[in-house]
């Protein structure tokens, strides 16, 4: 008899950023007047690293990046057990929960009739999506295959090689902020 899998693996994280009310609004205006380049679907986004390491020198972009280094460790302890019935325990883990770096952190932005097609983030490890303007009729974000409705102030967590989309939405203003993550353990093996 072939052993199964006794769980269906986690595959998505979501929670809501609880400074969103105080942020949102700030980072909405930052992305907006930013996100010029064309995304292949219609959306704008900003460069890949816009974000990155706090180079816009915005105080908010900086509480919204130290909050996802905050909860991070404990995503990638759901993402590696698999399923949410075991305590956070960083001593279960093979690994150094605290090793992981957002290596691309961007903004994306969509009037009516933009969208993106479906893509993937590999080779990195995670990716994620912080909702800064949901307006009724957004589109939702289809995650291979399922719609994954998101509002203001919630993020999403997923595998870096899952494909995604957005479809072209009937709306102005929808807009988020995305990132890569990479695993990069400081401890190396140096080959005898
Ligand atoms: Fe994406």
């Amino acid at each position: 008899m072939v052993v199964k899998l006794p769980f269906t693996p986690i595959t998505r994280i979501t929670t809501d950023f609880p400074d969103a009310s105080k942020i949102n609004s700030i980072l909405y205006e930052l992305i907006k007047e930013n996100a010029k380049k064309a995304v292949i679907g219609g959306g704008k986004r900003t460069d890949f690293q816009f974000a990155n390491n706090n180079r816009t020198g915005s105080k908010e972009l900086k509480i919204l990046s130290d909050w996802i280094y905050d909860i991070l460790p404990q995503i990638v302890f759901l993402f590696a057990a698999g399923h949410g019935d075991q305590e956070y325990d960083p001593d279960l883990m093979g690994f150094h929960p605290t090793e992981f770096e957002i290596r691309e952190f961007w903004g994306v932005h969509y009037d009516k009739g933009e969208g993106v097609i479906f893509h993937n983030h590999f080779p990195y490890n995670i990716s994620f999506v912080y909702y800064l303007r949901t307006p009724e009729g957004s589109s939702p974000l289809i995650l291979e295959n399922e719609e994954i409705f998101l509002k203001e102030g919630e993020i999403i967590f997923f595998f870096g090689h899952q494909f995604h989309c957005v479809e072209a939405g009937d709306v102005d203003g929808r807009c988020s902020i995305a990132g890569n993550i990479l695993y990069n353990p400081k401890v190396q093996i140096t080959p005898m």
